[in-house]
């Protein structure tokens, strides 16, 4: 039986990818895909929604859940790496297609209807994972689990200490790690060991399949304003990665780590805490990918590219 799977984005370049993974691996039963706001705005993010998938227009068409804007979120522009649209300007048409729901109503409707069967991936700021536990207070015992990309052991992206998708909901970040429900975290620190050289575009599948096309449209940018904007040759593919980790966890090492987030500091908004000492204060309660066999993961995430594209 295929696992059942909401996959919640900020509909970014990376999660774009990710999406491009699993929305075609029968392995999976990917019920909905939702937005919420981060690398993007809402509004964008809705409109990035529709267009992906309706552009990569799976078999099994996921229900769609739309972004709503966050509370207290921080102005964070990140148009100079991912584009005007935060998919490299691809200039995908939005079809609006389907009666618009909220991320968080779709969300506690599904896991409430399919009891301890949904594994909700989070690619984004955990805004409306947040949101659905705490309209239903009963969903984080109801969820199987939840697996994030986000927050980083050493070292962020966004600022000195934090990742992010913490630092942009970081309240967010703390109601769901602190939440009964299981949880998976595949951090920056293992994320980011995993690159991409411009010798992947000759390992996309052909440009007459959907997946290849959309491939196409939106990897080459992230090749330039990663040159042109942070003078390196290579990209990271986080939410990749992360959408790695629940099809091949084999291939990464976890450890039950006592985790928190910094929703307050001045300079700390979003910074995890993880509790690594020999006798930890904060009770073990996230699964941590601390290694990953980046090589490996690389490949198979080419590898699933390609198997996407003969699906599509
Ligand atoms: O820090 C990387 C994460 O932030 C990725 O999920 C990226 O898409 C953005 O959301
Ligand atoms: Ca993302």
């Amino acid at each position: 039986m295929p696992r059942k799977v909401i996959i919640d984005c900020d509909m970014g370049i990376d999660d774009a990818v990710a999406l491009c993974m699993t929305l075609f691996d029968p392995r999976l039963e990917v019920l909905a895909v939702t937005a919420t706001e981060g690398c993007v705005t809402a509004e964008q993010a809705n409109d990035n929604l529709q267009a992906i998938v309706s552009e990569l227009d799976p078999d099994r068409y996921p229900r769609l859940g739309m972004a709503q804007s966050t509370e207290g979120a921080p102005a964070v522009d990140t148009r100079y790496l991912f584009g005007e649209d935060g998919l490299g300007n691809a200039g995908f048409e939005s079809s609006h297609r389907q009666r618009a729901l909220t991320a968080d109503k779709i969300i506690i409707d599904l896991v409430r209807a399919n009891p301890d069967d949904v594994t909700i991936l989070c690619l984004g700021p955990l805004t409306n994972v947040a949101l659905a536990f705490r309209r239903e207070p009963m969903l984080p015992s109801l969820v199987d689990q939840v697996v994030i990309m986000g927050g980083c052991l050493s070292g962020g992206n966004i600022t000195p200490c934090a990742e992010f998708n913490f630092y942009f909901d970081p309240v967010s970040a703390q109601e769901v790690l602190r939440s009964r429900t299981t949880k998976t975290l595949i951090p920056l620190d293992v994320t980011q060991q995993v690159t991409f050289g411009l010798d992947i575009m000759d390992e996309l599948p052909a440009s007459e399949t959907r997946a290849g096309y959309f491939l196409r449209q939106i990897l080459p940018h992230t090749f330039r304003s990663y040159r042109q904007q942070l003078g390196q040759e290579t990209i990271t593919l986080n939410d990749a990665v992360g959408a790695l980790a629940l099809l091949e966890p084999e291939l990464f090492k976890f450890h039950q780590i006592g985790c928190d987030v910094e929703t307050g500091g001045e300079l700390t908004r979003g910074l995890l805490i993880a509790d690594r000492r020999s006798q930890p204060e904060l009770r073990p309660n996230v699964n941590v990918a601390t290694e990953v066999r980046a090589n490996e993961v690389k490949q198979y995430i080419i590898d699933q590219l390609m198997t996407s594209g003969h699906a599509s």
